[in-house]
């Protein structure tokens, strides 16, 4: 299987366009919002939610241009994690694909409907098929999802459905024994991720922020709880979580915050990463799995 990472910033990108902080006017590579292609053939892809910048990263990887067709995309799949606005605004952008196959958790589709009617918007346009996040097959790779978290986006926060709200995902390539975890959203290890991470060939992990007061001490929030809320396990936590772990799995931190100081590759930070055996792959790498 074919992997690469089109974005590997958290909602808002980096640098975010309403922050003027230190390390937004920087010079560290910019990184666009979370998403990954994955293919077996190079010819049919399918993304790992839809960011908002999903036109600029389908521009910038020639793999995932139209074609040969005059109106030929060869999109086929958006698992989405969640209903989260940087995960699934690139559905709206995608509105003219005629036939797109979404799965997400029955809490984010519920969301899409009945809080931002991202489905039907898009339906007045074309009949998308929209599937729970249960086990599947795509193009002979095996797909399973993880409950992760019941935490609901802001825009939902109303909602009574009952969750998981985010999920992660497993994809196995059969053919080459490779094994793809996708989990850009964690409040915490979860329960079962150690068994879903077994013998995995990469985990893309939720990498949002640094240290547990970043947020705080980064902006003008006076709030010390704000972080907390946003639902993601800092960096300092998972880290000796995967330090420990043994086997050959690759750890690769995304879904980057502009407050988190590993987006500076001169950074201490990014060196303690690296040092650790996890990977901070810029936007555009490419695995083989
Ligand atoms: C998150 O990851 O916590 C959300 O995407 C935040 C947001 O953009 O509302
Ligand atoms: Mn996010
Ligand atoms: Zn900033």
């Amino acid at each position: 299987m074919k992997v690469i990472l089109l974005g590997t910033a958290a909602g808002g990108g980096c640098p975010q366009w309403n922050c003027a902080c230190a390390q937004c006017t920087s010079d560290s590579p910019p990184r666009t919002q979370d998403s990954v292609a994955f293919s077996t053939d190079g010819r049919t892809w399918h993304l790992l939610n839809a960011s908002p910048d999903v036109r600029a990263q389908i521009l910038t990887t020639p793999a995932l241009r139209a074609g040969p067709g005059p109106r030929e995309t060869p999109l086929r799949t958006v698992l989405l994690t969640d209903a989260e606005l940087d995960h699934t605004l690139g559905l709206l952008m995608l509105r003219e694909a005629t036939d797109l196959t979404v799965h997400a958790p029955a809490a984010a589709l519920h969301a899409l409907t009945d809080h931002f009617p991202a489905r039907t918007i898009i339906g007045e346009y074309h009949s998308w098929n929209w599937l729970p996040a249960t086990e599947t097959t795509i193009d002979g790779l095996q797909i399973t999802s993880l409950p992760i978290s019941d935490k609901q986006p802001k825009y939902a926060r109303a909602s009574t459905h009952p969750g998981p709200w985010v999920v992660a995902y497993r994809i196995h390539d059969p053919t080459t024994g490779g094994t793809l975890v996708y989990a850009p959203c964690l409040r915490t290890w979860p329960p079962g991720f150690d068994a879903f991470t077994d013998d995995a060939s990469l985990v893309l992990l939720d990498g949002t922020f640094y240290r547990s007061t970043e947020f705080t001490t980064a902006t003008d929030h006076a709030n010390p709880a704000a972080q907390h809320a946003m639902g993601h396990v800092p960096i300092t936590t998972t880290l000796p979580l995967i330090a420990n772990r043994p086997g050959s799995t690759r750890w690769a931190y995304t879904h980057l915050n502009n407050t988190n100081p590993v987006v500076d590759p001169a950074g201490p930070e990014h060196a303690a990463v690296l040092a650790a055996g996890a990977e901070l792959p810029p936007d555009g790498t490419e695995f083989t799995l």
